[in-house]
């Protein structure tokens, strides 16, 4: 997950491969609890790893389920059946309603001795609606704190209670759509000699959610019988009955921005579309019928049960006029397609965008005249006409109003005809529903211009450490060249070869195939942690003598090209902006005078223990200045257009500060604001 105050992407030009979306939550504890009252084992796939699925779990453990953990998104569980569950028990669900709710029903009709709890801000969450209706059958419920809220104890003896199913069972609708979900996955236990109806009060909310805790019943074999959305029945003889296998959707909203994708990008590898793993044409959820308007608007759409596959189709895309009341999440993918399409389009139907994480209708207005486009809005509607030429396109910095949606689908703006980036204020608001967004976008995103921002210059001068805190602002990847080569001395050491022009040949031979790997601020060589291997004085100096070796460096010339990865990259070293990556668009010559560079080193090594002495540090320090500027090959010095950087009397949060306001000063937006 990207932490960073903005993300900038730089201009995409093409996007092909195969993305795998996270399980949505509601479905993952819905079919972890029908699993656990099945008869059978039940293998499921894709759950979402998270700390609702987790509580489910360990309660399911506690009341006698075996639960088989084979991966985080892969459990296989043995339900229940005819058993009755293991109590007494005390289950803590954390802060998870969908747990909370439907395991209270659940075992107040099994019958046994439960306390279920949660954290201080479940018990804040009412279930009195629940309870009422459990109590009306005749269930033993009881209030441990306050009235209404959880924690309950349910108190039955073993075996099932007798329960009074003659007269519907009334729930209120309009305060959460949870409690009706709850009775319908736990009635069924009790309809085993008669029919059993259940009567919502009120208007009922949320209906999508109980469409898709019908279709997961019907999944497990239960076939409840529905009269509108007032009345429902379970008929009598009703045994859920294990699936054997079953997936769990990823979120339909989620898939939209990919969909989106497939059918705004083409492909400039030949690779073709995007392949989306986790939701299919089948969906249970309503927000899969975004397919249908993406189709309209001109994406080619295929897809089975678990999967879909995008590719442009008509281009540019078709301007659509679309009532919108059945998909608002994704209709607002809808609104950041409509910059690629001829013509007006036009949301209607969008009331509910106003009362959403943030004023969604003047959110998206906002933004999308940033970038260019004409935009329209009313009290329910939103028209929006892309710009209508690549000159008319603006860089725009998006301001994302601490809404997941709106980030994500401004993403999108990245392929502009115009080759603009787009920045992405506060990228971390994705989290809340799809915390590696911007990861599985980088991952089949082309670009043909990584941004490179390069920082050589000589040993102890401080680039590392500036380098490494401006990728980690930037959210950019970092490259530490002199590792690399600290890495090929090592490995030829530890290989007994000896450090000499003579060995050219297998030393580059070494260089070529490092199993190097960078992971949490960690470096591997194969299986052994080397991080602070490589950084002794030793190997400094071997690193630096076979760095003079031609072919040696362009061994390691590949290696380094590959960091060069979306969203960007900070490359630090000594031929970062001559050789390596020469169209930078910003090269950084960082130095400091010799006498500060050996005292900086001399602390270096007095802080992790090392006894040194600061006369000879320095010579050490000019020698190796010398004969890195002096080799034949890539020598030490400045690129011609690189900005020279003496930090002798700066603090390293000074250095980074004046990197980034250079590299700031280069991006077509205005600086972020303070705070
Ligand atoms: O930056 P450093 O001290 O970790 O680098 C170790 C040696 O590697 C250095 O003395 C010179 C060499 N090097 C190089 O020749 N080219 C680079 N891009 C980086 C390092």
């Amino acid at each position: 997950m990207y932490r960073t105050a903005f993300l900038d992407l730089p201009p995409l030009q093409g996007a092909a491969g195969c993305v795998q979306l996270p399980g949505s939550k509601s479905i993952s504890n819905r079919v972890l609890l029908l699993a656990a009252l099945s008869h059978g084992r039940t293998t499921v796939r894709d759950l979402l790893a998270s700390d609702d699925t987790r509580v489910m779990l360990d309660a399911l453990r506690h009341i006698g389920c075996t639960v088989e953990e084979e991966s985080t998104s892969t459990v296989h569980i043995t339900g229940l059946g005819t058993r009755t569950p293991q109590s007494p028990a005390k289950l803590f669900l954390g802060n998870a309603g969908t747990a909370m709710r439907p395991l209270t029903a659940a075992l107040a009709l099994l019958g046994g001795e439960f306390e279920l709890s949660g954290i201080a801000r479940m018990h804040e969450r009412p279930i009195g609606d629940l309870v009422d209706a459990l109590r009306q059958l005749g269930c033993q419920i009881h209030y441990l704190g306050n009235e209404g809220f959880p924690p309950l104890r349910i108190a039955h003896g073993a075996g099932l209670p007798a329960l009074r199913l003659d007269a519907p069972i009334q729930v209120r609708g309009d305060v959460s759509s949870q409690f009706l979900t709850a009775l319908l996955m736990a009635l069924p236990l009790a309809a085993q000699q008669q029919d059993v109806v259940i009567e919502v009060v009120g208007e009922l909310i949320s209906k999508p959610y109980i469409a898709i805790t019908l279709a997961l019943l019907a999944r497990f074999g239960i076939a409840v019988q529905q009269d509108g959305w007032q009345r429902f029945t379970i008929p009598a003889g009703s045994r859920y009955q294990s699936p054997g296998e079953i997936h769990v959707e990823a979120d339909a909203s989620s898939a939209s921005y990919f969909i989106a994708l497939g059918a705004i990008s083409a492909s400039v590898t030949g690779e073709k579309g995007i392949k989306i793993q986790g939701v299919g044409l089948d969906s249970i959820q309503g927000d899969i019928r975004f397919i249908d308007a993406a189709r309209a608007m001109g994406a080619h759409i295929e897809g089975g049960p678990n999967w879909l596959h995008i590719e442009r189709g008509s281009w540019p895309l078709k301007a659509i006029a679309l009532d919108c009341n059945h998909i608002p999440d994704a209709a607002m993918t809808l609104a950041v397609m409509a910059l690629y399409a001829q013509g007006t389009t036009r949301l209607t139907n969008i009331a509910s965008w106003r009362v959403k994480e943030t004023d969604r209708i003047a959110a998206m207005a906002t933004e999308l005249r940033k970038l260019g486009a004409v935009v329209e809005e009313g009290a329910d509607f939103i028209a929006i006409t892309a710009p209508a030429s690549a000159a008319d396109w603006r860089a725009a910095s998006i301001h994302t109003y601490d809404d997941h949606r709106v980030a994500m689908c401004f993403s999108l703006a990245a392929f502009n005809p115009a080759g603009l980036p787009v920045r992405i204020e506060d990228p971390q608001c994705v989290a809340k529903t799809f915390p590696d967004y911007f990861e599985a976008l980088f991952g089949v995103a082309q670009t043909t211009q990584v941004p490179v921002l390069c920082i050589d210059g000589p040993t102890a001068s401080g680039k590392g450490t500036v380098a490494a805190a401006v990728a980690q602002q930037l959210g950019y990847t970092f490259l530490d060249s002199g590792a690399l080569y600290r890495l090929t001395a090592l490995a030829t050491l530890q290989a007994g070869i000896a450090i000499d022009a003579d060995n050219e040949a297998q030393i580059s031979a070494i260089a070529r195939s490092l199993p190097v790997r960078f992971a949490d601020g960690k470096v591997w060589l194969a299986e052994a942690d080397v991080t602070d291997a490589i950084r002794s004085e030793e190997i400094g100096v071997n690193a630096s003598c076979l760095s003079s070796l031609p072919a040696v460096r362009s061994a390691l010339v590949a290696l380094q090209h590959s960091f060069a990865r979306l969203p960007g990259l900070v490359a630090d070293g000594r031929d970062m902006g001559t050789v390596i990556f020469p169209h930078a668009p910003l090269k950084v010559f960082m130095t400091a005078s010799a006498a500060c560079r050996a005292e900086r080193r001399y602390q270096q090594l007095i802080a992790k223990g090392i006894a040194a002495n600061i006369d000879t540090l320095r010579a050490d320090l000019q020698a190796r200045d010398l004969r890195d500027q002096t080799r034949a090959v890539a020598p030490l010095q400045p690129a011609p257009d690189a900005i020279p950087l003496d930090n002798s009397t700066l603090t390293i949060d000074q250095t980074v500060a004046q990197v980034l306001s250079w590299w700031q000063a280069r991006q077509p937006f205005a600086a972020p604001a303070k705070g």
